[in-house]
């Protein structure tokens, strides 16, 4: 199971964190990952900057993710983590 959890706080939410999510579930509804990845939000996780998301998938948290970037994100980041976490 991996757990991403997304940040809604303030900043984030106007960088597209509600479009991320709308992306994220997408992606996970058309792969049927429904039963591996659980998505959360969270309020600030104190990462806030200029350029994106705040995203934390497993135990590691990723900052300045964007709509346009989540391809990208989900491929290079998400899927690996999942692999590990089926792993375990
Ligand atoms: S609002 Fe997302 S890290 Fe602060």
């Amino acid at each position: 199971m991996l757990f991403v959890e997304i940040c809604v706080g303030s900043s984030c939410h106007l960088k597209g964190a509600p479009r991320i999510v709308e992306l994220l579930q997408d992606r996970i509804e058309k792969n049927k990952l429904e039963n591996e990845i659980v998505l959360t939000g969270a309020f600030c996780s104190g990462r806030c900057n200029r350029v994106g998301v705040t995203i934390t998938v497993g135990e590691e948290v990723y900052t300045g993710i964007t709509p346009e970037g989540l391809g990208e994100f989900w491929e290079k980041t998400i899927v690996p983590a999942l692999e590990k976490a089926r792993e375990v």
